[in-house]
């Protein structure tokens, strides 16, 4: 089988899950100037979203909680009725909770699971179903070093993260045969609003632990994202553009 739709058709849709956030604004702009048509996602903030709309050729807001199945289910149903198809989901839609376990509350865990892990769950059940009825397509999830690595302070978060990790590489097993790859990225510590919000000494650790001695570059990552994009043969793969080694 294989994919006869050029990735750089003007007919091709991505939709960047979180584009309203650090990361996923940045995939947004990258997406779109390689020639994606970009669904743009958010939640709480759709005045970013918006306004990142407005910088790109072909951008449409949608708002959604990932966390909510019937609230993807409708978003996607949103993005068929755009444009028909979709060809590629970037799932940047994360939280996070920084504490111990003996201080973390099951509301809190339970909120960290049900965005970064449920959501990605939501986004692929539903988005998988609308690739299907085209060409295939890739689904990319933004994971984390922490996921493999553990991390005193983010129990939740890495828990999340390293259930992404499995949840992805099976969904590239059960989607192959329908053309549709899935991929993990795990981005370096960046300094987007999640960043921003960690602790000085989670900071500080992050820097540290890297062998370039920085954080990370959102614009780099999104540069990554998409020459992945374009990439019909790459499937159930972790890519680490984190200077720390796994
Ligand atoms: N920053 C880092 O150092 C770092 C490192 C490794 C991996 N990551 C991962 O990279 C991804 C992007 O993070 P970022 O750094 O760009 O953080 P960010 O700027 O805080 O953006 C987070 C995004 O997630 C969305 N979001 C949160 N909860 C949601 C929900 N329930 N439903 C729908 N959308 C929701 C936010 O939407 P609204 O703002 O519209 O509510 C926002 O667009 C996350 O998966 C994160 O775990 C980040």
């Amino acid at each position: 089988m294989y994919d006869l739709l050029p990735h750089n058709s003007l007919e091709t849709v991505a939709l960047v899950a979180g584009a309203s956030g650090g990361l996923g604004g940045e995939i947004a702009k990258e997406l779109s100037k390689v020639g994606f048509h970009v669904a743009l996602h958010c939640q709480n903030n759709p005045a970013a979203a918006e306004t990142l709309a407005g910088t790109i050729e072909h951008g449409r807001v949608f708002i959604a909680d990932v966390s909510s199945a019937e609230s993807v289910k409708r978003m996607i149903e949103g993005v068929e009725q755009w444009k028909g198809r979709l060809d590629l989901i970037v799932n940047s839609a994360g939280v996070t909770h920084e504490a111990l376990i003996v201080k973390t509350t099951v509301a809190d865990f339970d909120n960290v699971i049900n965005t970064n892990l449920k959501g990605a769950f939501n986004l692929i059940k539903f988005g998988a179903a609308l690739m299907k009825k085209g060409s295939g397509g890739q689904i990319i999830n933004i994971s984390s070093y922490t996921a493999f690595k553990g991390s005193s302070g983010l129990a939740a978060y890495a828990a999340s993260k390293a259930a992404l990790s499995g949840l992805s590489l099976s969904a590239a097993r059960e989607l192959a045969g329908d053309c549709i790859r899935v991929n993990v990225v795990l981005p370096g510590f960046m300094l987007t609003r999640m960043g921003l919000e960690s602790s000085v000494q989670a900071r500080k650790t992050a820097v540290s632990e890297n062998l370039l001695c920085r954080y990370g570059n959102p614009h780099s990552v999104a540069r990554f994202i998409a020459q992945l994009a374009e990439n019909k043969d790459i499937t159930g793969q972790v890519f680490n553009l984190d200077g720390r080694p796994l």
